[in-house]
């Protein structure tokens, strides 16, 4: 039995990787620790409450001691390091709560699995999930981004996890900790905070408010629907080599307004009685995101070559499952939808924009 410390296990894409986890293998013991921020929810993984397999702790991965009486405690084999402040819209407005979190607190983690693994660094692996974001904006002819493109990240956000991947390499090539770091696309699917594009344009479409679209829409993603992501973290795990950085993206790149237009239909499509028919009326452009990368694009090459990964999903079916998924739980996003500042931070980001 493998322990592994999974850290913001409670958000949107740590919750997801929980559950593929212990859905999938029955090998592991998960610690998840996480401080449950506005965008950690507990909820998600309720139905695990009387799983022998998973412990749940409230804490901060900037606490040392917290970190450390974990290592100490539960004999950590691996972690997946997944907690991050993540809105990029947030970490405008608020940019010393990202270095906090995504900087100090990874500083924390990688140096509790040095001074508990010591010399024995076999059978430990940390993974670190960072993004795309991290490479900066391309033009319309560069080539995608692949493990060798130079960083050169754009908001407060992605600095952070920029210094936060170059923490983790450093900790591999001066002490030889077994670390590996994928950087992903844009993920969506079930579980995530309505602040991101596509759950807030479902959201705000099935109340009939404005679907607020930064500058002129054309803005490119490519977008990963996030079981994907989960097997491919996976297979990082089991197979991935120390020192090395896997690109993940789900081979699509649509501009923002195409993905828009596209959950407008399908919202028609699902919901033939909806007073707000067609959904596609509520687009209004509003004022652009300040230093708004224009486009991303991700060569997924290394990960399918090495250790045969490809994505699942194509985007219609994994929109479709997403729409589907917030229709089916709208009490999930109401809740959410009532947390704590979150009316607040929509205020700030959208009343006068
Ligand atoms: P999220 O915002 O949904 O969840 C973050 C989780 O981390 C929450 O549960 C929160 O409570 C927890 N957390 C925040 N600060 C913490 C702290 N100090 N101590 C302990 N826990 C803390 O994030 P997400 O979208 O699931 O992203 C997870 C990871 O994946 C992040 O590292 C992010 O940078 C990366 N990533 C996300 C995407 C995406 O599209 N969502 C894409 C690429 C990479
Ligand atoms: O690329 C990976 C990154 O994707 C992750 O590292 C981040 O954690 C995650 O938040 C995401 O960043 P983005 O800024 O790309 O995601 P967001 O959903 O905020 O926005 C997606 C695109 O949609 C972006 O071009 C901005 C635009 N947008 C977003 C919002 C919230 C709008 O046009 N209107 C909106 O209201």
């Amino acid at each position: 039995m493998n322990t592994v410390l999974i850290t913001g296990g409670c958000g949107f894409i740590g919750s997801n990787f929980i559950n593929y986890l212990l859905k999938y293998h029955d090998d592991f013991r998960i610690i998840n620790l996480d401080a449950l921020t506005y965008a950690g929810n507990k909820n998600n993984l309720a139905h695990f409450e009387h799983e022998s397999r998973y412990h749940f702790i409230h804490g901060d991965i900037c606490d040392e001691q917290t970190v450390n009486s974990i290592f100490s405690t539960y004999n950590i084999d691996q972690v997946i390091h997944f907690a991050a402040e993540t809105h990029v819209d947030r970490s405008i407005m608020d940019p010393l709560q990202f270095l906090r979190t995504n900087v100090l607190g990874t500083g924390v983690l990688l140096e509790a699995a040095r001074r508990s693994w010591g010399n024995k660094f076999s059978g430990h692996r940390f993974h670190h999930i960072s993004t795309d974001e991290v490479f900066g904006s391309l033009s319309s002819k560069d080539p995608a981004f692949n493990e060798a493109t130079p960083y050169s990240p754009n908001s407060p956000y992605s600095a952070s996890k920029a210094a936060s991947d170059h923490l983790v390499r450093a900790y591999f090539t001066t002490y030889g900790l077994p670390v590996t770091i994928s950087n992903c696309s844009n993920n969506y699917g079930p579980f995530q905070f309505p602040e991101k594009l596509i759950p807030l344009m479902i959201s705000n479409a099935i109340q009939g408010k404005p679907l607020p679209i930064y500058g002129d829409g054309k803005q490119i993603r490519d977008w990963l629907y996030v079981e994907d992501h989960c097997s491919a973290i996976d297979l990082i795990l089991q197979y991935g080599k120390n020192g090395e950085t896997y690109c993940i993206g789900g081979n699509n790149q649509p501009t923002n307004i195409e993905i828009v237009t596209q959950i407008t239909s399908i919202l028609d499509e699902l919901l033939p009685k909806s007073p707000y028919r067609p959904h596609a009326q509520l687009i209004q452009h509003v004022t652009d995101r300040p230093g708004h990368d224009r486009r991303y694009d991700i060569n997924i090459s290394k990960i399918h070559n090495e250790l045969g990964w490809s994505p699942h999903e194509n985007l219609y079916s994994g929109l479709k499952k997403t729409v589907i998924w917030y229709l089916e739980h709208l009490t999930w996003m109401n809740e959410v939808n009532q947390n704590q500042g979150f009316s607040e931070f929509l205020k700030a980001n959208y009343t006068s924009r």
